[in-house]
């Protein structure tokens, strides 16, 4: 499903410089690879990065994010807050192409700052406003007086709307797989609503979504991958299939 009707948001993003040498980010697996590859294209509806821990996933993802406006600690575009500049200087090196139609709605969460967002949420709802608490957009109850997975599904159903863009660092982190797989049908939902999702996971179940371009990063490129060939999704049948066998080879090897 390539985008031939210039559905989506975000269409490609390269390397407008290469980072110096002395800033780490120049040395990340992702960086390289992207200054190697020259464009990284996103021709599907929903785009998923995967590969081993370190290999700069949240890290490309949140360059992609602030680039296109959004705060770096997560939230829509509206949301100014900071607890810590930690964020790379990633996105000062990228570029990213734009499609013909600008997203009416966006998200940006990672899972590691999702606890500042709600913080920012209860914050700019006890400053005094005209217009409606900003919490009835997100399902009326604070974000902090709900589960980690119950927050993040009210955020999901009620918060994201459509015609959007969402890019999701991670969002498994605080779901049971029977939710993993409410939000798969979000997604798609939401996908049928003209959006674009961008996301790093280490699910194998949110890595079968139907219709989405995994990219699987590592040392020696970054590859477009079915389900079936990533190592997370392997690893996870093998283990599942015979824990014993798997932790009789693990534990007295
Ligand atoms: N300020 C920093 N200085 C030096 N190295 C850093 C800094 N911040 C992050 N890194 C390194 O950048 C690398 C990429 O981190 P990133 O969080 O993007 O990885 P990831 O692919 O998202 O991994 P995971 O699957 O664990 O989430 C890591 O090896 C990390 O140690
Ligand atoms: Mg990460």
């Amino acid at each position: 499903m390539a985008d031939m009707f210039g559905k989506l948001y975000v269409r490609s993003i390269r390397l407008s410089d290469m980072p110096p040498a002395r800033n780490y980010i120049s040395t990340l697996p992702v960086v390289r690879n992207l200054a190697q590859m020259g464009e990284l294209r996103f021709d599907k509806p929903v785009t998923i990065f995967v590969g081993e821990n370190g290999v700069g996933k949240s890290t490309l993802i949140e360059a992609l994010a602030v680039a296109m406006g959004f705060n770096a600690e997560g939230g829509t575009r509206n949301f100014r807050f900071s607890t810590e500049n930690t964020h790379s200087e990633l996105y000062q090196y990228l570029t990213v192409v734009k499609g013909m139609k600008y997203p009416k709605d966006g998200f940006f969460l990672r899972a590691e700052s999702f606890y500042n967002v709600a913080t920012n949420i209860d914050q700019m709802d006890s400053a005094p406003s005209f217009g409606p608490p900003i919490i009835d957009s997100y399902g009326g109850v604070s974000l902090h007086e709900q589960s980690h997975g119950e927050s993040f599904m009210a955020l999901v159903e009620n918060r994201f709307g459509g015609n959007g863009v969402y890019i999701l660092d991670e969002p498994e982190a605080a779901l049971s797989p029977m939710r993993v797989m409410t939000l798969m049908a979000r997604i798609n939902e939401l996908v049928k609503k003209n959006s674009q999702f961008i996301i790093s996971t280490h699910s194998p179940m949110l890595m079968t979504l139907p219709g989405a371009e995994i990219y699987e990063i590592s040392g020696g490129g970054i590859k477009s991958v079915s389900y079936e060939e990533t190592e997370h999704f392997q690893v996870m049948r093998n283990f599942l299939n015979a824990p014993e066998r798997s932790l009789k080879y693990l534990l007295e090897e």
